[in-house]
Protein backbone atom coordinates (compact mmCIF):
# COMPACT_ATOMS: atom_id res chain seq x y z
CA UNK A 1 0.00 0.00 0.00
CA UNK A 2 1.17 3.41 -0.77
CA UNK A 3 0.86 5.26 2.63
CA UNK A 4 -0.15 9.13 3.14
CA UNK A 5 3.09 9.72 3.61
CA UNK A 6 4.60 8.87 0.72
CA UNK A 7 2.12 10.86 -1.37
CA UNK A 8 3.29 13.80 0.99
CA UNK A 9 6.81 12.76 0.47
CA UNK A 10 6.24 12.90 -3.44
CA UNK A 11 4.71 16.80 -3.44
CA UNK A 12 7.58 17.13 -0.96
CA UNK A 13 10.30 16.26 -3.42
CA UNK A 14 8.56 17.90 -6.21
CA UNK A 15 8.53 21.23 -3.92
CA UNK A 16 12.41 20.71 -3.52
CA UNK A 17 12.87 20.54 -7.46
CA UNK A 18 10.62 23.72 -7.97
CA UNK A 19 12.16 26.89 -8.39
CA UNK A 20 11.37 29.67 -5.82
CA UNK A 21 8.32 31.49 -6.61
CA UNK A 22 6.65 29.10 -8.36
CA UNK A 23 3.66 26.90 -8.65
CA UNK A 24 2.70 23.61 -9.85
CA UNK A 25 -0.63 22.87 -11.47
CA UNK A 26 -1.38 19.07 -12.16
CA UNK A 27 -5.21 17.98 -13.21
CA UNK A 28 -7.13 15.22 -12.58
CA UNK A 29 -8.29 12.74 -15.66
CA UNK A 30 -11.88 13.91 -16.98
CA UNK A 31 -14.36 10.97 -16.85
CA UNK A 32 -15.02 9.26 -20.67
CA UNK A 33 -18.82 9.18 -22.54
CA UNK A 34 -18.86 5.31 -23.54
CA UNK A 35 -22.56 5.77 -24.40
CA UNK A 36 -26.06 8.58 -23.46
CA UNK A 37 -25.43 9.17 -20.09
CA UNK A 38 -23.19 6.26 -19.33
CA UNK A 39 -19.70 6.93 -18.68
CA UNK A 40 -16.51 3.91 -19.42
CA UNK A 41 -14.90 3.44 -15.57
CA UNK A 42 -13.09 6.13 -14.70
CA UNK A 43 -9.48 6.05 -14.88
CA UNK A 44 -6.89 8.63 -12.61
CA UNK A 45 -4.63 10.41 -14.77
CA UNK A 46 -1.42 8.63 -13.35
CA UNK A 47 0.45 11.81 -12.49
CA UNK A 48 -2.45 13.51 -10.55
CA UNK A 49 -2.60 10.11 -8.56
CA UNK A 50 0.68 9.73 -8.08
CA UNK A 51 0.89 13.23 -6.11
CA UNK A 52 -2.41 13.15 -4.63
CA UNK A 53 -3.85 9.09 -4.04
CA UNK A 54 -7.28 10.66 -5.13
CA UNK A 55 -9.44 9.15 -7.60
CA UNK A 56 -11.98 11.24 -8.57
CA UNK A 57 -12.53 13.29 -11.75
CA UNK A 58 -13.17 16.99 -11.23
CA UNK A 59 -9.80 18.14 -9.90
CA UNK A 60 -6.76 20.01 -9.51
CA UNK A 61 -4.24 20.09 -7.64
CA UNK A 62 -1.78 23.26 -7.03
CA UNK A 63 1.50 22.76 -5.22
CA UNK A 64 2.66 26.43 -4.44
CA UNK A 65 6.31 27.02 -3.31
CA UNK A 66 7.04 30.68 -1.99
CA UNK A 67 10.47 30.64 -0.15
CA UNK A 68 9.50 29.41 3.01
CA UNK A 69 6.05 28.62 2.50
CA UNK A 70 4.71 25.65 0.46
CA UNK A 71 1.20 24.60 0.10
CA UNK A 72 -0.86 22.08 -1.44
CA UNK A 73 -3.93 23.03 -2.53
CA UNK A 74 -7.01 20.96 -3.96
CA UNK A 75 -9.78 21.58 -6.24
CA UNK A 76 -12.45 19.20 -6.24
CA UNK A 77 -15.92 18.34 -5.98
CA UNK A 78 -18.25 19.42 -3.35
CA UNK A 79 -20.44 17.22 -0.99
CA UNK A 80 -23.57 17.23 -2.52
CA UNK A 81 -26.46 14.72 -1.89
CA UNK A 82 -28.52 14.39 -5.05
CA UNK A 83 -25.71 13.94 -7.04
CA UNK A 84 -24.29 11.26 -4.64
CA UNK A 85 -27.34 9.50 -5.13
CA UNK A 86 -27.10 9.79 -8.61
CA UNK A 87 -23.21 9.97 -9.73
CA UNK A 88 -21.55 7.95 -6.17
CA UNK A 89 -20.06 9.12 -3.46
CA UNK A 90 -17.68 12.23 -3.24
CA UNK A 91 -15.00 13.06 -0.72
CA UNK A 92 -15.71 16.66 -0.74
CA UNK A 93 -13.12 19.78 0.42
CA UNK A 94 -13.17 19.48 4.04
CA UNK A 95 -12.22 15.77 4.19
CA UNK A 96 -9.90 16.23 1.60
CA UNK A 97 -7.71 18.64 3.48
CA UNK A 98 -7.16 15.29 6.52
CA UNK A 99 -7.30 12.14 4.44
CA UNK A 100 -4.94 13.65 1.39
CA UNK A 101 -2.90 15.78 3.86
CA UNK A 102 -3.26 18.64 1.70
CA UNK A 103 -2.70 22.30 3.00
CA UNK A 104 -6.17 23.67 1.81
CA UNK A 105 -8.93 22.27 -0.16
CA UNK A 106 -11.81 24.07 -2.45
CA UNK A 107 -14.54 23.45 -4.24
CA UNK A 108 -13.78 23.05 -7.96
CA UNK A 109 -15.59 25.90 -9.51
CA UNK A 110 -13.29 27.69 -6.77
CA UNK A 111 -10.15 27.37 -9.45
CA UNK A 112 -11.13 30.36 -11.44
CA UNK A 113 -11.68 32.90 -8.98
CA UNK A 114 -8.34 31.32 -5.99
CA UNK A 115 -6.02 30.53 -9.00
CA UNK A 116 -5.25 34.41 -9.07
CA UNK A 117 -4.32 34.25 -5.72
CA UNK A 118 -2.45 31.10 -5.68
CA UNK A 119 0.18 32.76 -8.56
CA UNK A 120 0.81 35.84 -6.98
CA UNK A 121 4.20 36.87 -6.81
CA UNK A 122 5.22 33.39 -8.53
CA UNK A 123 7.44 33.86 -11.68
CA UNK A 124 7.10 30.61 -13.01
CA UNK A 125 4.52 27.89 -13.63
CA UNK A 126 4.39 24.55 -13.89
CA UNK A 127 2.18 22.53 -15.90
CA UNK A 128 1.25 19.24 -17.83
CA UNK A 129 2.97 20.97 -21.65
CA UNK A 130 0.79 17.62 -23.12
CA UNK A 131 -2.69 18.34 -21.66
CA UNK A 132 -4.55 20.82 -23.99
CA UNK A 133 -7.57 21.60 -21.82
CA UNK A 134 -5.15 22.52 -18.96
CA UNK A 135 -3.30 24.57 -21.31
CA UNK A 136 -6.02 26.50 -22.53
CA UNK A 137 -7.18 26.84 -19.44
CA UNK A 138 -4.64 28.50 -17.14
CA UNK A 139 -4.21 30.66 -20.62
CA UNK A 140 -7.28 31.97 -20.51
CA UNK A 141 -7.15 32.88 -16.62
CA UNK A 142 -3.66 34.56 -16.53
CA UNK A 143 -5.49 36.67 -19.68
CA UNK A 144 -8.75 37.37 -17.80
CA UNK A 145 -5.92 38.18 -14.58
CA UNK A 146 -3.92 40.46 -16.97
CA UNK A 147 -6.85 42.22 -18.16
CA UNK A 148 -8.16 43.04 -15.24
CA UNK A 149 -5.35 44.70 -13.50
CA UNK A 150 -6.34 42.68 -10.66
CA UNK A 151 -2.74 40.44 -9.83
CA UNK A 152 -1.67 41.64 -13.36
CA UNK A 153 1.75 40.34 -12.76
CA UNK A 154 1.44 36.52 -14.08
CA UNK A 155 4.07 34.11 -14.05
CA UNK A 156 6.57 34.97 -17.48
CA UNK A 157 7.46 31.51 -17.79
CA UNK A 158 5.81 28.48 -18.20
CA UNK A 159 7.76 24.82 -17.87
CA UNK A 160 6.50 21.40 -18.40
CA UNK A 161 6.31 19.70 -15.24
CA UNK A 162 6.33 16.11 -16.94
CA UNK A 163 10.24 15.61 -17.36
CA UNK A 164 10.86 16.15 -13.34
CA UNK A 165 7.45 13.97 -12.22
CA UNK A 166 8.22 11.37 -14.89
CA UNK A 167 11.68 10.98 -13.69
CA UNK A 168 10.60 10.54 -9.88
CA UNK A 169 7.78 8.01 -11.33
CA UNK A 170 10.69 6.05 -13.53
CA UNK A 171 12.26 4.95 -9.47
CA UNK A 172 10.13 2.64 -8.03
CA UNK A 173 10.08 3.21 -3.94
CA UNK A 174 10.26 0.01 -1.39
CA UNK A 175 6.14 0.32 -1.23
CA UNK A 176 5.42 0.69 -4.88
CA UNK A 177 7.71 -2.34 -5.93
CA UNK A 178 5.82 -4.33 -3.57
CA UNK A 179 2.44 -2.95 -4.57
CA UNK A 180 3.57 -4.17 -8.65
CA UNK A 181 4.79 -7.76 -6.78
CA UNK A 182 1.31 -7.66 -6.11
CA UNK A 183 0.33 -6.92 -9.47
CA UNK A 184 2.42 -9.48 -10.95
CA UNK A 185 1.39 -12.54 -8.64
CA UNK A 186 -2.16 -11.65 -9.32
CA UNK A 187 -1.85 -11.95 -13.04
CA UNK A 188 0.52 -14.85 -12.49
CA UNK A 189 -1.98 -16.95 -11.18
CA UNK A 190 -5.02 -15.55 -13.80
CA UNK A 191 -2.46 -16.84 -16.73
CA UNK A 192 -1.90 -20.09 -14.71
CA UNK A 193 -5.84 -20.58 -14.42
CA UNK A 194 -6.42 -19.58 -18.55
CA UNK A 195 -3.62 -22.33 -19.04
CA UNK A 196 -5.69 -25.02 -17.11
CA UNK A 197 -9.14 -23.63 -18.53
CA UNK A 198 -8.12 -23.71 -22.03
CA UNK A 199 -9.37 -26.26 -24.26
CA UNK A 200 -10.32 -26.76 -28.29
CA UNK A 201 -13.56 -24.91 -28.96
CA UNK A 202 -13.77 -22.94 -26.13
CA UNK A 203 -13.71 -18.66 -27.42
CA UNK A 204 -10.76 -16.19 -26.82
CA UNK A 205 -13.37 -13.92 -24.76
CA UNK A 206 -14.11 -16.85 -22.71
CA UNK A 207 -10.25 -16.93 -21.55
CA UNK A 208 -10.49 -13.24 -21.05
CA UNK A 209 -12.97 -14.04 -18.21
CA UNK A 210 -11.46 -16.06 -16.30
CA UNK A 211 -8.79 -13.79 -16.44
CA UNK A 212 -10.64 -11.14 -15.42
CA UNK A 213 -11.99 -13.76 -12.87
CA UNK A 214 -9.10 -14.32 -11.30
CA UNK A 215 -8.02 -10.24 -10.73
CA UNK A 216 -10.94 -9.75 -9.44
CA UNK A 217 -11.55 -12.47 -6.99
CA UNK A 218 -7.83 -11.33 -5.70
CA UNK A 219 -8.43 -7.93 -5.27
CA UNK A 220 -7.96 -5.94 -8.62
CA UNK A 221 -10.94 -4.70 -10.15
CA UNK A 222 -9.85 -3.47 -13.46
CA UNK A 223 -7.00 -4.85 -16.27
CA UNK A 224 -4.13 -2.82 -16.64
CA UNK A 225 -5.10 -2.24 -20.20
CA UNK A 226 -7.08 -4.45 -22.63
CA UNK A 227 -6.16 -8.09 -22.64
CA UNK A 228 -4.78 -9.84 -25.44
CA UNK A 229 -6.28 -13.47 -26.19
CA UNK A 230 -5.23 -14.03 -29.83
CA UNK A 231 -5.81 -17.66 -31.07
CA UNK A 232 -3.27 -19.02 -34.04
CA UNK A 233 -2.27 -16.32 -35.92
CA UNK A 234 -4.49 -13.16 -34.19
CA UNK A 235 -1.07 -13.73 -32.43
CA UNK A 236 1.00 -11.81 -35.11
CA UNK A 237 -1.78 -9.01 -34.67
CA UNK A 238 0.11 -7.29 -32.16
CA UNK A 239 -2.41 -5.31 -30.36
CA UNK A 240 -5.36 -7.92 -30.98
CA UNK A 241 -7.99 -7.12 -28.64
CA UNK A 242 -11.03 -8.60 -30.46
CA UNK A 243 -10.85 -11.51 -28.86
CA UNK A 244 -14.08 -13.07 -30.35
CA UNK A 245 -12.69 -15.80 -32.46
CA UNK A 246 -12.84 -20.12 -31.23
CA UNK A 247 -9.63 -21.18 -30.24
CA UNK A 248 -8.00 -24.52 -31.86
CA UNK A 249 -7.01 -27.32 -31.22
CA UNK A 250 -3.53 -27.69 -32.60
CA UNK A 251 -3.10 -24.18 -32.69
CA UNK A 252 -1.28 -21.87 -30.20
CA UNK A 253 -3.01 -19.01 -28.06
CA UNK A 254 -1.33 -15.92 -27.08
CA UNK A 255 -2.07 -14.31 -23.80
CA UNK A 256 -0.78 -10.82 -22.74
CA UNK A 257 -2.95 -9.45 -19.87
CA UNK A 258 -1.95 -7.88 -16.57
CA UNK A 259 -4.23 -6.47 -13.71
CA UNK A 260 -3.72 -2.96 -12.49
CA UNK A 261 -3.73 -3.03 -8.44
CA UNK A 262 -4.30 0.00 -6.46
CA UNK A 263 -2.87 2.01 -10.11
CA UNK A 264 0.10 -0.16 -10.90
CA UNK A 265 0.20 -2.32 -13.50
CA UNK A 266 1.77 -5.88 -14.85
CA UNK A 267 1.89 -6.59 -18.07
CA UNK A 268 2.43 -10.73 -18.40
CA UNK A 269 2.50 -12.58 -22.27
CA UNK A 270 2.47 -16.35 -22.49
CA UNK A 271 1.94 -18.43 -25.24
CA UNK A 272 1.08 -22.24 -24.81
CA UNK A 273 -0.70 -24.72 -26.85
CA UNK A 274 -4.54 -24.65 -26.70
CA UNK A 275 -4.93 -28.31 -26.29
CA UNK A 276 -1.63 -28.44 -24.18
CA UNK A 277 0.58 -30.32 -26.49
CA UNK A 278 3.25 -27.84 -28.09
CA UNK A 279 3.60 -29.47 -31.89
CA UNK A 280 7.08 -29.68 -33.26
CA UNK A 281 7.43 -26.72 -35.60
CA UNK A 282 5.77 -24.52 -32.29
CA UNK A 283 8.11 -26.16 -29.97
CA UNK A 284 10.97 -24.87 -32.29
CA UNK A 285 9.81 -21.13 -32.22
CA UNK A 286 8.82 -20.84 -28.95
CA UNK A 287 12.17 -22.42 -27.65
CA UNK A 288 13.64 -19.92 -29.89
CA UNK A 289 12.18 -16.71 -28.37
CA UNK A 290 12.86 -18.36 -24.89
CA UNK A 291 16.14 -18.70 -25.49
CA UNK A 292 16.33 -15.18 -26.58
CA UNK A 293 14.97 -14.25 -23.35
CA UNK A 294 16.95 -15.90 -21.51
CA UNK A 295 19.66 -14.05 -22.96
CA UNK A 296 17.93 -10.23 -22.65
CA UNK A 297 17.36 -11.27 -18.90
CA UNK A 298 20.87 -12.11 -18.27
CA UNK A 299 22.00 -8.63 -19.83
CA UNK A 300 19.90 -6.45 -17.69
CA UNK A 301 20.77 -5.18 -14.38
CA UNK A 302 22.28 -1.72 -12.47
CA UNK A 303 24.95 0.17 -14.92
CA UNK A 304 23.41 -1.72 -17.73
CA UNK A 305 21.26 -0.78 -20.89
CA UNK A 306 18.26 -2.18 -22.27
CA UNK A 307 19.31 -1.56 -26.34
CA UNK A 308 22.39 -3.96 -25.30
CA UNK A 309 19.72 -6.05 -24.06
CA UNK A 310 17.97 -5.67 -27.15
CA UNK A 311 20.77 -6.58 -29.38
CA UNK A 312 21.57 -9.84 -27.83
CA UNK A 313 17.84 -10.32 -28.01
CA UNK A 314 17.94 -9.71 -32.01
CA UNK A 315 21.12 -11.75 -32.47
CA UNK A 316 19.68 -14.83 -30.78
CA UNK A 317 16.25 -14.79 -32.60
CA UNK A 318 18.14 -14.30 -35.79
CA UNK A 319 20.84 -16.75 -35.53
CA UNK A 320 17.56 -18.90 -34.42
CA UNK A 321 15.80 -18.05 -38.04
CA UNK A 322 18.68 -18.78 -39.66
CA UNK A 323 19.14 -22.19 -38.40
CA UNK A 324 15.49 -22.63 -38.77
CA UNK A 325 15.85 -21.64 -42.42
CA UNK A 326 12.82 -19.07 -42.22
CA UNK A 327 15.64 -16.61 -42.91
CA UNK A 328 18.49 -16.58 -45.12
CA UNK A 329 21.95 -15.30 -45.56
CA UNK A 330 24.58 -14.77 -43.29
CA UNK A 331 23.68 -13.07 -39.88
CA UNK A 332 25.27 -9.51 -39.77
CA UNK A 333 22.85 -9.85 -43.42
CA UNK A 334 19.73 -10.25 -41.65
CA UNK A 335 20.55 -8.11 -38.98
CA UNK A 336 21.98 -5.09 -41.04
CA UNK A 337 19.89 -2.63 -42.15
CA UNK A 338 20.13 -3.02 -46.15
CA UNK A 339 19.52 0.50 -48.75
CA UNK A 340 17.32 2.30 -46.25
CA UNK A 341 15.34 -1.34 -46.09
CA UNK A 342 14.95 -2.90 -42.47
CA UNK A 343 16.72 -5.47 -41.63
CA UNK A 344 15.28 -8.91 -42.79
CA UNK A 345 14.86 -10.03 -38.96
CA UNK A 346 12.49 -7.20 -38.57
CA UNK A 347 9.55 -8.78 -39.98
CA UNK A 348 9.41 -11.15 -37.28
CA UNK A 349 9.99 -9.48 -34.52
CA UNK A 350 8.77 -5.58 -35.37
CA UNK A 351 8.83 -4.04 -31.54
CA UNK A 352 11.26 -3.11 -28.74
CA UNK A 353 12.06 -5.52 -26.08
CA UNK A 354 10.86 -4.03 -23.59
CA UNK A 355 9.49 -0.73 -21.94
CA UNK A 356 9.00 0.66 -18.67
CA UNK A 357 6.25 0.09 -16.06
CA UNK A 358 4.44 1.42 -13.23
CA UNK A 359 0.67 3.17 -13.23
CA UNK A 360 0.67 3.50 -16.82
CA UNK A 361 1.83 -0.02 -18.73
CA UNK A 362 3.83 1.99 -21.06
CA UNK A 363 5.16 4.09 -17.93
CA UNK A 364 7.13 7.11 -17.88
CA UNK A 365 10.38 8.04 -17.88
CA UNK A 366 12.99 9.04 -20.17
CA UNK A 367 14.93 5.90 -22.16
CA UNK A 368 17.77 8.22 -22.81
CA UNK A 369 20.35 10.81 -20.93
CA UNK A 370 22.35 13.16 -22.78
CA UNK A 371 21.91 11.46 -26.52
CA UNK A 372 22.24 8.39 -25.08
CA UNK A 373 20.64 5.34 -23.80
CA UNK A 374 20.80 5.64 -20.50
CA UNK A 375 22.37 3.35 -18.00
CA UNK A 376 19.54 0.83 -16.15
CA UNK A 377 19.63 1.52 -12.14
CA UNK A 378 17.91 -0.44 -8.93
CA UNK A 379 14.19 0.65 -8.92
CA UNK A 380 13.26 0.86 -12.23
CA UNK A 381 10.88 -1.30 -12.88
CA UNK A 382 10.16 -2.81 -17.05
CA UNK A 383 9.13 -5.47 -18.88
CA UNK A 384 11.30 -8.09 -21.38
CA UNK A 385 9.21 -9.01 -24.22
CA UNK A 386 10.96 -10.66 -26.55
CA UNK A 387 8.23 -12.38 -29.81
CA UNK A 388 8.26 -14.01 -33.47
CA UNK A 389 5.59 -13.38 -35.55
CA UNK A 390 5.41 -15.34 -38.82
CA UNK A 391 2.00 -14.42 -40.66
CA UNK A 392 0.11 -17.07 -42.71
CA UNK A 393 0.94 -14.24 -45.79
CA UNK A 394 4.76 -15.20 -45.19
CA UNK A 395 7.06 -16.26 -47.47
CA UNK A 396 8.47 -19.48 -45.50
CA UNK A 397 7.57 -22.92 -45.32
CA UNK A 398 4.19 -23.67 -44.72
CA UNK A 399 4.91 -25.49 -41.20
CA UNK A 400 5.88 -21.91 -39.66
CA UNK A 401 2.74 -20.10 -40.84
CA UNK A 402 0.64 -18.55 -38.85
CA UNK A 403 2.80 -18.91 -35.50
CA UNK A 404 3.11 -16.20 -33.15
CA UNK A 405 5.06 -16.52 -30.00
CA UNK A 406 5.47 -13.77 -27.59
CA UNK A 407 6.86 -14.48 -23.83
CA UNK A 408 6.52 -11.06 -21.77
CA UNK A 409 8.20 -11.14 -17.83
CA UNK A 410 8.36 -7.75 -15.81
CA UNK A 411 11.22 -7.25 -13.62
CA UNK A 412 12.79 -4.96 -11.46
CA UNK A 413 16.76 -4.21 -11.54
CA UNK A 414 18.37 -4.20 -7.78
CA UNK A 415 21.85 -3.42 -6.52
CA UNK A 416 23.13 -6.25 -8.19
CA UNK A 417 21.06 -7.44 -10.63
CA UNK A 418 17.48 -7.57 -11.26
CA UNK A 419 14.58 -9.75 -9.79
CA UNK A 420 11.79 -11.23 -11.83
CA UNK A 421 8.31 -10.49 -10.97
CA UNK A 422 6.78 -12.67 -12.89
CA UNK A 423 8.57 -15.91 -12.50
CA UNK A 424 6.11 -18.07 -11.06
CA UNK A 425 3.98 -18.67 -14.59
CA UNK A 426 5.22 -21.58 -16.64
CA UNK A 427 7.44 -20.64 -19.26
CA UNK A 428 9.55 -24.12 -20.47
CA UNK A 429 8.14 -25.71 -22.84
CA UNK A 430 7.96 -29.15 -20.10
CA UNK A 431 6.62 -26.69 -17.39
CA UNK A 432 3.83 -25.61 -19.19
CA UNK A 433 2.94 -29.10 -20.56
CA UNK A 434 2.64 -30.29 -16.81
CA UNK A 435 0.74 -27.47 -15.83
CA UNK A 436 -1.17 -27.77 -18.21
CA UNK A 437 -1.82 -31.89 -17.70
CA UNK A 438 -2.22 -31.24 -14.02
CA UNK A 439 -5.59 -31.45 -12.67
N1 LIG B 1 0.58 -5.21 -23.22
C1 LIG B 1 1.24 -4.22 -23.96
C2 LIG B 1 2.66 -4.46 -24.05
O1 LIG B 1 3.10 -5.56 -23.82
O2 LIG B 1 3.44 -3.58 -24.27
MN1 LIG C 1 2.14 -7.01 -22.71
MN1 LIG D 1 4.63 -4.92 -22.44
Amino acid sequence: MITLQEYVARREAVFAQMLPNSLAVVAAADEAKRSRDTEYPFRQDSDFYYLTGFNEPEAILVLVNLGQSQQSVLFCRTKDALAEIWQGRRLGPDAAVDQLAVTQAYPIEAFATEFAGLNKGCDTLYWSHANEALTDKLQALLKVQRQTGKHAQVPSQWIDLCPMLHEMRLFKSAAEISVMQKAADISVDAHKRAMKFVQPGCYEYQLEAELKHEFAMQGARFEAYASIVAGGANACILHYTENNQILNDGDLVLIDAGCEYQGYAADITRTFPVNGCFSEAQKKVYQLVLDAQTAALAALGPGKKLTDAQDICIRVLSQGLLELGILSGSLEDIIQERDGQPPAYRQFFMHGLGHWLGLDVHDVGNYQQNGEARLLAPGMVLTVEPGLYISEQADVDDCWKGIGVRIEDNIVITDDGHRVLTAAVPKTITAIEQWMKSS
